[in-house]
């Protein structure tokens, strides 16, 4: 029997519903907004098309947006001269830098200059070390609706069997730490990974971020597994492309998400409500803040 379909888009929009009655319920109280400022530095097309997806988001949550859009030759300096500014302005609940960046800039430092407390990305340092000590504050967008996606589906990662496809800092890592808080028994594969097949097909739960379309075979998969399919690519034809080969792949499991419509849209939802949940740690529980 083929897989039921995870459906990404219908949980996105339920979280986004409940990120703006949270929203609504503050401004009723007399609070101001919360507001995202979302820097884009650079024309790469495919940030452009986050970044506008993510400035929709907010719009209809009732997030305030705050655009900056840089040229690609802004000097480090420059940039991070402005989140020193956004770190400082009191308006500001959350800052958003889309990567990546152009070369000439070190990600980690930009990264690492930004307030943890405003860190709605979940990427700076502080947050990833409480996320990895079991104490996680702000996380990771797309690891954290992952985790959603399983809430919303009943599905208990606890004594599962998960891979996850890939190491990155944005997605394998976090998801990994995410995983393993939640109880599942993980195992982790990169580029060096010899014989990827045979962990894939080991695996209760595959989470698939490398990166690469088709990467995944269909036939790997163990039967009944749960697969999460992050990559998102496009093929000579322009059409977009999971890490997952879809068909084969959902012959075997007994739910996938689909590419589009899985996870991407849960990554924006969850950005919405780190930026709800860092606004409501500065303004209502300073003492927490660092
Ligand atoms: N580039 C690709 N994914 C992301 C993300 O989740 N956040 C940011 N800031 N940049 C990205």
């Amino acid at each position: 029997m083929p897989a039921q379909i995870i459906d990404g888009k219908k949980v996105a929009a339920k979280i986004r519903e409940k990120v703006k009655t949270r929203i609504q319920q503050s401004l009723a109280k007399g609070q101001n907004p919360p507001g995202l400022a979302v820097v884009l530095v650079g024309g790469d097309p495919a940030s452009q098309v986050y970044v506008r997806t993510k400035r929709k988001a907010c719009a209809q949550t009732g997030i305030r947006s705050i655009e900056h859009d840089l040229p690609a030759s802004t000097s480090e300096e420059d940039l991070l001269d402005l989140i020193d500014e956004l770190n400082n302005d009191e308006s500001v609940d959350g800052i958003l830098v889309q990567l990546p960046l152009p070369p000439h800039m070190e990600t980690s430092k930009v990264i690492e200059r930004i307030n943890p407390d405003k860190d709605v990305d979940g990427f700076h340092p502080y947050n990833v070390g409480r996320l990895a000590q079991r104490l996680p504050r702000l996380r990771s967008c797309t690891p954290y609706g992952v985790m959603e996606l399983f809430n919303h589906y009943g599905i208990d990662v606890k004594g599962q069997h998960a891979v996850v496809v890939g190491a990155s800092n944005i997605v394998g890592r976090p998801m990994t730490m995410e995983l393993l808080l939640h109880g599942a028994t993980v195992s982790v594969t990169h580029r060096f990974t010899t014989d990827l097949a045979a962990h894939v097909g080991r695996a209760d739960i595959v989470v698939a971020a490398a990166g690469k379309a088709g990467l995944v075979r269909g036939e790997w998969i163990k039967p009944g597994a749960v697969v999460i399919d992050v990559g998102l690519s496009r093929d000579e034809e322009g059409k977009l492309r999971g890490d997952v080969e879809f068909e084969a792949a959902a012959e075997r499991a007994s739910m996938i998400t689909p590419v589009p419509g899985g996870v991407g849209p849960m990554t924006v939802a969850m950005l919405m409500m780190n930026t709800l949940e860092a606004a409501d740690l500065r303004r209502n529980h300073p003492a927490m803040s660092r």
